[in-house]
């Protein structure tokens, strides 16, 4: 693979120009990815590309988006958000009448609109959901609320009467679920400041990490969390020792912060 021979130097200078942090990434899956981003650009070497980049501003938003991965659907993981539905909600819910909600790495907005319809279908009570994307072509998607057939396919049958309308060859999303979710850009590898969630949902983002970038990134969305706050993972997504990370597991890819004497004590809370 050519990209593999060239020095971090290269790879930091690639990331600057593109605004991602290309080292954080897990090596073996990002490689592929940048032998077809030069096949497609004709360059050689990253050394090569970072200079075609420099040739044209809308390049590296171009090169950006072959590297992330925007693959991402409604509801995705079933049996998941059955048990968001059944067990993890309604415990928040009986805590805090107003739940805090982020979804970290949002893609086109299906996990936001997901969570957007359930928590409004079957949870009295206000919320408010951040959802939050490093690609901001993926983001403008997401603000404009609209849903192609093969997304909405996956939606249940009550939320789509209640929540999505027709309009020509799309599916609209409708203004109470929109107005419910902001949309913004945030990088999960940079400092961020967010605090006191009621449930972060970061699926299918860190698995493109390198190990030691994905525990760092889930001790950081762990502290996001109020105490007693979930964390909501992809299928494949799994912490081990979360009490390291002042986490306790509940079932299936959700995680709970527990508070830090607990820890300390190595005692779990109980579910
Ligand atoms: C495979 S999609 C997952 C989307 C959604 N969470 C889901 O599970 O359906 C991965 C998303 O992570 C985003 N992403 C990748 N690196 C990121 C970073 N450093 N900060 C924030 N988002 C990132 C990508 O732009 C992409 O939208």
């Amino acid at each position: 693979m050519p990209s593999s021979a060239e020095p971090d130097s290269i790879l930091s200078e690639l990331s600057k120009q593109l605004g991602l942090d290309l080292l954080g990434y897990d090596q073996r899956l990002l490689q592929p990815r940048i032998a077809r981003v030069l096949k497609q650009t004709h360059c050689k070497t990253i050394a090569e590309l970072t200079k075609w980049l420099s040739g044209n501003p809308a390049r590296p938003a171009e090169v950006a988006d072959l590297l992330l991965v925007a693959s991402t659907e409604m509801f995705r993981d079933t049996q998941e958000w059955g048990i968001l539905k059944s067990r993890i909600f309604p415990s928040l819910v009986a805590q805090n009448r107003f739940l805090r909600v982020w979804s970290a790495g949002c893609s086109h907005g299906a996990e936001a609109f997901s969570l957007a319809m359930m928590l409004d279908y079957s949870f009295e009570g206000a919320h408010q959901i951040l959802a939050t994307d490093i690609h901001s072509g993926s983001l403008k998607r997401a603000k404009d609320g609209w849903l192609i057939d093969s997304v909405a396919a996956k939606i249940p049958d009550e939320y789509r009467r209640n929540y999505l309308r027709r309009e020509k060859e799309r599916w609209s999303v409708s203004p109470l679920i929109r107005s419910t979710v902001t949309f913004c850009k945030l990088d999960v590898l940079s400092p961020f400041r967010q605090s006191e969630f009621d449930l972060v949902a970061c699926r299918n983002v860190a698995i493109y990490f390198s190990a030691d970038v994905q525990r760092d990134v889930y001790r950081r969305l762990a502290l996001a969390l109020r105490p007693g706050g979930v964390l909501f993972l992809g299928r494949t997504e799994i912490i081990s020792d979360p009490i390291e990370l002042n986490l306790e597991h509940v079932e299936g890819n959700f995680y709970r912060r527990i508070t830090t004497q607990a820890s300390r004590d190595g005692t779990r809370l109980a579910s």
